[in-house]
């Protein structure tokens, strides 16, 4: 079956590129050829004087290359090869007899734009679903058909940087701002306009790629001009190098491609393929590009166990896929109880999805500091654009406020995120269970409890379940789904289905302490403690996990979560796991000196009026065991520690089957708190390094400081038996 069909208007040929069996068009080795044919076909077709390129599909353009294809590259001889070609086809598509409209109605991303920007003229709808972006930095990699090269000669230096860097969508409002789109019509005329303007570059009264925009003074000063664009160049290498601490080489890589350009033509697009091919076998894409697909593949997964082959423990209810479709319940309307921080949280995403919420609290000025919550993220949102004033009144119409169960009834699904204690969680789930319907679900927001406890109130467990939320949830990517094992199949399908409508990365954890996320951070900020009882400086510990590629340090970390909060759950941890999670004597001493981090303004740094973090606090050192004389340690002690106490931990989640899978493990570590993205996740770290390597680490460490570093048995066994969690080569999850 083709990808691409022809049709015959007069002298104009629509060409629509509709790939059979997939939701997206994208480009494959075998729809590349089939272009190939289609431009020589109407290069020898002399009654054929302008073509129009469009999508069959309903919301995408092109998405860009088939990233499976990539994984087929053993060299990085082989990808710049593959650059090279796509350079001589895009070269044969602009400079061909026969000029081509791009008509672009929804995603028009990587490869499509650089399909576009090859097009003698380009038109876009003025639509919601029209984005245009080149997102390779977000695989480790640079545009590889001609993108570095074509994007600055059409929009100008910077704004082509601000894209190429980033890889952001873009709107097409935007892109006609910028001159990357010529022309912006409504959806329903843009296959007649595209057709129109064909007809007249075929006439000559259009010319082939016109400037979109006129220049202004600015950008023609930068960009015509070698200081100017040298100038733009250096500051774009220093924030890009600030930005990403040297750990992600893609961005940096392709400011040189389009520095090359303004050498010659030849000279950029040699560079642009010589440096896509040698980031295409770096380590850090090959790991981004892990991370695209276990996202992918997670968007997929409806949560219930899958086969559990591979690892042993754990005991996650097995369901049947087919029965899980059919039961699963659409969640028309949710209820939230506690207006507090995250029940307003999660009553704004819930709404921004399209749910009716009802949320509750005990008193009514709780509701309406709740509600004025859920304003304010929508507000925010509206300021920056990301929605229309109509979107901000209709998402607020969606949620509603009560001190009652009044409404309730109709709930499909009722998340609580009241107060951290027992006792209240039991008396809402019963409270609840007398208003709502029998069918109805019950999730629960904890981050300490055990789900089962909170179920011993509920008279049907197997409808109760955890819903994890992380702070702040309108930005935070993650949602731990915990069951246990009473938790019908369905319900979980169901849960995890309503977690990917409010956009949330889900994964299935099973119940128990501090369930995953916790589970692992937990060990490692004690492990930060331990380095300030060793008398290490905050600084020092701090800087050594940004350096290792965390977003914030781990102490800052604590400030952040709250150290009342830190040090209730190093109390739960120290009693499920014992002495291994005692919480570390500095982190003891600050919490019991009744610091409370940013929101008391008053932790291990120091905050001003408005929260914003300054210094460290000189006088925390004061409360610490080791007082205030610090001496130096090493970075790499402390990168070393720290993530071997963490990775460890997370061994053994997957041995006692709180994860269902490294996959899961390592999403759950890189969008739960940021572990570092080019690495991974934990268990493709340990790949990295080794799992011998890693208990030998292990067991040196555990000589100097025993108890905390006992290798997790499943990595003993992997290191004599040179085992990894994932394939050397080819698809990571296959
Ligand atoms: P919060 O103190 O901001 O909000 C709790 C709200 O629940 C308060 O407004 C309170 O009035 C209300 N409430 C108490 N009893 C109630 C009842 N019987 N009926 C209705 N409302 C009642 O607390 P926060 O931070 O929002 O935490 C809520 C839950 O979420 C807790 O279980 C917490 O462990 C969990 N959680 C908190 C995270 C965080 O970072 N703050 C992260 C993940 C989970």
């Amino acid at each position: 079956m083709s990808a691409v069909t022809i049709e015959r208007h007069d002298e104009v040929a629509v060409l629509t590129f509709d790939l059979p069996g997939e939701s997206v068009n994208k480009f494959s080795r075998a729809v590349k050829d089939e272009f190939a044919a289609v431009l020589s076909q109407l290069d020898r077709d002399a009654n054929v004087k302008a073509a129009v390129l469009i999508s069959g599909k309903p919301d995408t353009f092109i998405a860009g290359a088939d990233i499976e294809e990539f994984l087929g590259w053993t060299t990085g001889a082989q990808a710049a090869a593959a650059s090279a070609e796509g350079h001589a086809m895009l070269e044969r598509l602009e400079d061909g007899r026969v000029p081509i409209v791009a008509a672009i109605h929804g995603a028009c991303l990587g490869g499509g734009l650089e399909v576009a920007l090859a097009c003698a003229y380009r038109i876009a709808t003025d639509h919601p679903k029209t984005v245009l972006a080149l997102p390779e930095v977000q695989l480790g990699l640079i545009p590889g058909a001609g993108g570095t090269q074509r994007l600055p000669r059409t929009v100008g230096l910077q704004a082509a940087l601000d894209m190429i860097l980033t890889g952001k969508n873009i709107r097409a409002r935007k892109a006609s701002q910028i001159g990357l789109v010529h022309e912006l019509v409504h959806p329903a005329i843009l296959r007649n306009i595209a057709i129109a303007r064909a007809r007249e570059l075929a006439a000559g009264s259009l010319k082939r790629n016109p400037q979109a925009r006129e220049r202004t003074a600015k950008t023609l000063l930068l960009d015509d001009n070698p200081v100017g664009r040298s100038l733009v160049l250096r500051q774009a290498r220093e924030l890009t190098l600030k930005k990403s601490r040297g750990h992600y080489p893609a961005p940096l890589a392709a400011i040189d491609a389009v520095a090359a350009g303004y050498h010659g033509t030849e000279k950029g697009y040699a560079e642009e393929a010589r440096i896509f091919g040698e980031l295409a076998s770096s380590p850090v894409s090959r790991e981004l590009i892990f991370l695209f697909f276990a996202t992918t593949a997670l968007k997929k997964d409806s949560g219930v166990a899958r086969s559990r082959d591979g690892h042993e423990g754990g005991d996650l209810p097995a369901g049947t896929p087919g029965q899980t479709q059919e039961t699963l319940t659409s969640i028309g309307k949710l209820g939230v109880l506690g207006a507090g921080f995250m029940g307003s949280g999660i009553a704004a995403v819930a709404a921004q999805s399209g749910v009716m919420v009802r949320m509750k609290d005990s008193e009514p000025d709780r509701v309406a500091k709740g509600l004025g919550a859920v304003r304010d993220i929508f507000q925010d949102r509206l300021t920056k654009r990301q929605i229309t004033r109509q979107q901000f009144d209709d998402q607020l119409l969606l949620v509603g406020g009560t001190t009652d169960y009044s409404g309730f009834a109709n709930a499909d699904l009722v998340i609580e995120a009241v107060f951290e204690d027992l006792t209240v969680k039991h008396r809402v789930v019963r409270e609840l269970e007398a208003v709502i319907g029998a069918d109805a679900i019950v999730a629960s927001n904890t981050s300490t409890i055990p789900i089962l406890r909170i179920a011993e109130a509920s008279q049907r467990p197997e409808r109760v379940l955890g819903m994890h939320f992380f702070s702040p949830v309108h930005k935070m990517p993650l949602l731990e789904i915990i069951v246990t094992s009473m938790t019908d199949p369905a319900v979980i399908a169901t849960a995890v289905a309503f977690g990917k409508r409010l956009g949330k990365t889900v994964i299935v954890v099973r119940d128990a302490p501090g369930f995953y996320v916790n589970r692992i951070l937990t060990p490692y900020l004690n492990e930060a403690g331990r380095f300030l009882d060793l008398g290490a400086t905050v600084d020092a510990v701090d800087n050594a996990m940004l350096a290792f590629g965390f977003p914030v340090g781990p102490i800052t970390l604590l400030d952040e979560v709250g150290l009342d909060i830190a040090g209730k759950s190093g109390a739960i941890f120290l009693e499920a796991f014992g002495e291994r999670m005692a919480p570390a004597q500095s982190l003891r001493a600050v919490v019991e000196a009744g610091r409370l981090g940013r929101k008391g303004k008053n932790g291990f740094y120091s905050y001003d009026a408005d929260g914003k973090k300054g210094d460290v606090d000189a006088s925390v050192y004061t409360l610490l065991p080791t007082g205030t004389t610090r001496h130096e340690v090493p970075a790499a002690d402390i990168q070393g520690r720290l993530s071997l106490v963490m990775v460890n931990e997370a061994v053994r989640c997957l041995e006692e089957g709180i994860i269902q899978s490294p996959r899961d493990g390592d999403i759950g570590a890189v969008f739960g708190f940021g572990f570092p993205p080019f690495r991974g996740g934990p268990f493709r770290y340990i790949d990295t390094l080794g799992a011998g390597a890693v208990v030998t680490q292990l067991e040196e460490i555990d000589a100097r400081y025993p108890g905390r570093f006992v290798a997790a048995e499943t990595l003993i066994r992997m290191a004599r038996r040179g085992e990894r969690f994932y394939p050397a080569t080819g698809h990571p999850l296959i």
